[in-house]
């Protein structure tokens, strides 16, 4: 088994062979031996509340809001640490249960500070919406509130309000199961104990932002995030990491279109406030690294986003223009394809363009200074998400300071440094990032980003993951793919020109 898979399923029992049939309620069910009952509850739709379990981490047993009777057992029992058995009759609706679930309800609320008002969790807190379904209406409890440390900074990514945690310790699971930093731990006892960083000089673990997500209330929140907007007011989108070639899938969380409110102003209503991860079992299971987290970032860069030509601005005909004939008139013309377009726009671009060109590929990211460049887990040494399906249409043959003085022309598609090793050569640069460059290029054509287009890429393995459009592109921007059918149109003639249109 992979360590993917392995971590994915980490505590998760696995299914023994066969199955027997359990009644859950008035229901009966196929369970899988081996598997516990609230496994095979959820499995089948039927809604057992739970805080500490997690599929993929090993059992606590500690919040005991899953408990539920069963048939022959004199006391109620934790359905998350509960091995189904044959005939096993389980009751989840009789008012022993619901008696049960409000009293553990009272004690985890008794002295939670309730500060949903101000607490970047409401709208998707599991606490919150536990209270409302077997919660009782007041507390019963007269004593002041204990109070524990509020709101400080976990780590440079992270806040914690141990006020708000109910140590559940799914986060600290993580940590010592999942990603192996054993960054956090919980501390002193009874009322006392918290959720504490164990050494806070360590460096942070790569996969930290996991722990956000993975809390069933508002006690760990994202520092990036903090009141930015309440979740209700958003969307996710399905999407790729592009941040290395593991690919792992993401939601990119954007405003909904009824929540753009004019008073807002055109960037908070157009732009991605975070990113969390899609659980992919073929890919990265439920978790993602914190460069996957960032993601949304990546649109605070500087845009490249008018046509160029040297250093003056012109419309994208004028650029198409000089494009094509610079392209018509080339005797030993270079391609230098990116590791960042899709399956779709390589495959264009190799039906169009590709047999006019010398095709070289090319990375355009490569790990920053302090960055994990590789290990076990998800992260991958290429920080490209589509080298894959490059290497499969085009090979993967890089330009050497030769092959760069053996051309009379380059197109560069995607982010490129300095044109010093291209000589007297001539550039068409299609580029979504602006850069600082002590030559221009002859001809720049501003491209969308993956954010602003749909297609897949391929991963260092070869799955195909699909993304999909989050923003529109801005109105000078390109899509690559309609800029290669444009120019190959262009260059065919006056009929196919006016078949592309
Ligand atoms: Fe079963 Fe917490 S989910 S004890």
């Amino acid at each position: 088994m992979s360590r993917i898979a392995a971590r994915s399923t980490a505590a998760a029992s696995k299914p023994e062979r066969g199955s027997w049939n359990i009644t859950i309620d008035d229901r009966t069910i196929e369970a899988n031996r081996g598997e516990s009952v609230l496994q095979a509850a959820l499995r089948h739709g039927i809604e057992i509340p739970h805080f500490c379990y997690h599929p993929r981490l090993s059992i606590a047993g500690s919040c005991r809001i899953c408990l539920v009777k069963v048939e022959g057992v004199p006391k109620l029992m934790p359905a998350c640490n509960l091995s189904v058995a044959p005939n096993m009759k389980v009751s989840t609706l009789v008012p022993e249960v619901g008696r049960a679930r409000q009293q553990v309800m009272q004690f985890l609320m008794l002295n939670h500070p309730v500060d949903c008002g101000i607490c970047d969790k409401a709208g998707e807190c599991r606490l919150q919406d536990y209270e409302y379904a077997y919660g009782l209406p007041r507390s019963r409890s007269t004593e002041a509130k204990h109070h524990k440390r509020k709101l400080y900074d976990l780590s440079p990514r992270i806040q914690l309000d141990n006020e708000r945690c109910i140590l559940c310790s799914r986060c600290v699971r993580f940590t010592r199961e999942i990603s192996k930093s054993n960054m956090l731990g919980i501390v002193e006892r009874g009322a006392h104990a918290v959720v504490e960083r164990l050494d806070p000089k360590s460096d942070d673990d790569p996969y930290s932002d996991n722990v956000i997500g993975l809390c069933p209330t508002g006690a760990l929140l994202s520092r990036d995030f903090l009141y930015q907007s309440r979740v209700w007011f958003l969307e996710p989108v399905r999407s790729v990491c592009t941040g290395c070639s593991r690919g792992c899938s993401i939601d990119l969380w954007r405003r909904k279109k009824e929540w753009r409110l004019r008073s807002l102003g055109e960037e908070r209503n157009s732009m991605l406030y975070r990113v969390t991860a899609h659980e992919n079992p073929e890919i990265n299971g439920p978790w993602l690294c914190n460069k996957g987290f960032d993601q949304h970032k990546l649109m605070s860069r500087e845009r490249t986003l008018t046509p160029m030509l040297g250093d003056a601005p012109v419309s994208i005909e004028q650029a198409l223009a000089q494009a094509r004939d610079l392209i018509a008139r080339a005797r030993s013309p270079a391609a230098l394809v990116s590791a960042l377009a899709s399956n779709e726009e390589l495959d264009v671009f190799k039906a169009t363009l590709g047999a006019r060109f010398r095709v070289y590929a090319r990375e355009d990211s490569v790990a920053q200074p302090g960055e994990v460049v590789e290990d076990d887990f998800l992260i991958k040494a290429d920080k490209n998400p589509n080298s894959y399906g490059v290497r499969e249409r085009f090979g993967w043959r890089t330009l050497t300071a030769a092959d760069a003085q053996a051309h009379d022309l380059f197109l560069v598609w995607g982010d490129w440094g300095d044109y010093d090793g291209f000589g007297r050569a001539r550039v068409i640069h299609l580029a979504s990032f602006a850069r600082q460059r002590d030559r221009h290029a002859d001809v720049l054509i501003p491209l969308s980003t993956t954010f602003e287009r749909s297609g897949t890429f391929c991963n260092f393995e070869g799955k195909r993951n699909r993304f999909e459009k989050v923003l529109d592109k801005p109105p000078l921007v390109q899509h690559a793919a309609d800029v290669f059918a444009q120019l190959e149109a262009e260059l065919a003639g006056p009929q196919r020109l006016q078949e592309a249109s």
